[in-house]
């Protein structure tokens, strides 16, 4: 992986590595693989930008946070996080990792639920989830969750949150041969295929359901999580639009504390993030065509709308950033077939800098190997996603330095887990 920071370094045209290149591939605190998410960017990506333009105490907000990378990252590094998604699954996500109760607490709480289990009927379980888990142990263990959860937006504890995000991490996979950590069928992990895909593939090769205790497979799924200390502070996760981040009734948005703004939007026409997560947001009780519906307006921008929505983001962390705060974009190119990638980072910006009075510190490059990039799974279809993510790095007021020399290593080495 190579980084270049193009504008900054245009004159010597020097190449530069960042230090996230030299990051074993899956570096990064335990609580990070909690579950996976559709264009979930490696946590040593914000880090970097976290030591370079932030101190101990700062406060870190990512708009369109996912699976809570970066305000996670935030919050191992002793800053505050924030997160915002429109997406419940990411909310959840989200909200856990920024306030992870204690082990103990969580394996107790396992445990009770394991005691008060009584089994549910399973008359309103439609047919493309009975497909893909056992009826006997499996499926009504995860509908007596689904049914006690049920009110989890509105009602529920830090543990009980956990809980249930561990399970969203379980939820569907592939079989290893020490046995299974997934609860379905074999599938992939990181998405749902569509259920028709689901019932050919079930038919074709033969697949049996595989019968096994949810709560010993959460209790597992926790242990794996706490492998390393939890963060050093406590952040905040909402269940919001991007659009309106600067009106979020949080003390340090409204006080325009926010040092960093780290994220990376949807693109163009890449992502359904209702239909591909269909299974775990059964258990959530989603109307899956809502979210799409929801999140498409964001996803499916013709480029005109694409930069009136940028522009828009960008506004609202001109509106909350401190003076010399940053606002990094993680702005991946588009292909379209037989044309020219589009650098979209380099073309929003040309856009909007007319519409903001943020000022751009630099453009950096980051080439994702396509193995390692997550929208290789669709093949073909993967939409529009190509190799090169960049990163418009834009700033507030007076002009932040830069803590670290470019070439250096240093950043990496504070902090092993
Ligand atoms: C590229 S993903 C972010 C992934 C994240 N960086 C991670 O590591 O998991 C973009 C996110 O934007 C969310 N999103 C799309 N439109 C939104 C909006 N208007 N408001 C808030 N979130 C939105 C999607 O739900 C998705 O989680």
């Amino acid at each position: 992986m190579v980084a270049i920071f193009t504008k900054m370094e245009e004159k010597n045209k020097a190449k530069i590595c960042y230090s996230w290149s030299y990051m074993p591939k899956r570096w990064g605190h335990s609580l990070h693989p909690m579950c996976s998410y559709l264009a979930m960017f490696p946590p040593g990506v914000p880090r970097y930008f976290i030591e370079q333009f932030t101190e101990i105490g700062d406060v870190i907000l990512d708009p369109f946070s996912g699976r809570g990378t970066a305000p996670l990252e935030a919050c191992i590094a002793g800053r505050v996080g924030i997160g915002v998604d429109l997406n419940p699954l990411a909310y959840l996500l989200t909200s856990a990792k920024l306030s992870s109760p204690t082990l103990e607490k969580v394996l107790l709480r396992i445990e009770e639920l394991r005691k008060e289990y009584v089994r549910p009927s399973l008359s309103d379980v439609p047919e493309e989830i009975e497909m893909l888990y056992d009826r006997e142990i499996t499926l009504p263990q995860l509908v007596y969750i689904k049914n006690k959860f049920k009110d989890w937006k509105n009602d529920i504890s830090d543990v009980d949150r956990f809980i249930l995000a561990s399970l969203m991490g379980i939820m569907h996979g592939k079989f290893n041969k020490s046995g299974t950590s997934y609860l379905s069928i074999s599938m992939p992990n990181t998405f749902s295929m569509s259920p028709n895909y689901v019932k050919k593939f079930i038919e074709t090769n033969g697949l049996t359901k595989p019968r096994v205790d949810v709560f010993d497979q959460i209790r597992g799924k926790v242990l794996k999580l706490y492998k390393n200390n939890r963060p050093a502070t406590k952040g905040y996760a909402y269940l919001d639009n991007a659009k309106n981040f600067s009106q979020i009734s949080n003390e340090h948005i409204i006080n325009k504390n926010i040092k960093m703004v780290f994220t990376s939007p949807p693109y163009l026409k890449v992502v359904n993030y209702g239909t591909f997560n269909w299974i775990r947001l059964w258990l959530l009780g989603e109307d899956i065509k809502l979210i799409d519906k929801n999140l498409k307006l964001d996803d499916n921008h013709s480029l005109t709308g694409y930069v009136d929505f940028m522009a828009t983001i960008i506004q609202q962390c001109e509106e909350v950033l401190t003076d010399s705060g940053v606002a990094c974009f993680v702005i991946g190119d588009v292909a379209k077939p037989g044309k020219e990638p589009l650098k979209l980072a380099e073309y929003v910006w040309e856009q909007v800098k007319e519409r903001t009075n943020l000022n751009l510190f630099g453009i950096v490059e980051d080439h994702l190997p396509s193995k390692d990039k997550v929208t290789r799974i669709w093949g073909k279809t993967q939409g529009n996603a190509t190799k090169i993510d960049r990163i418009l790095v834009l700033y507030k007021g007076s002009k932040p330095d830069l803590k670290y020399s470019l070439r250096s290593k240093s950043v990496l080495k504070q902090y092993t887990y």
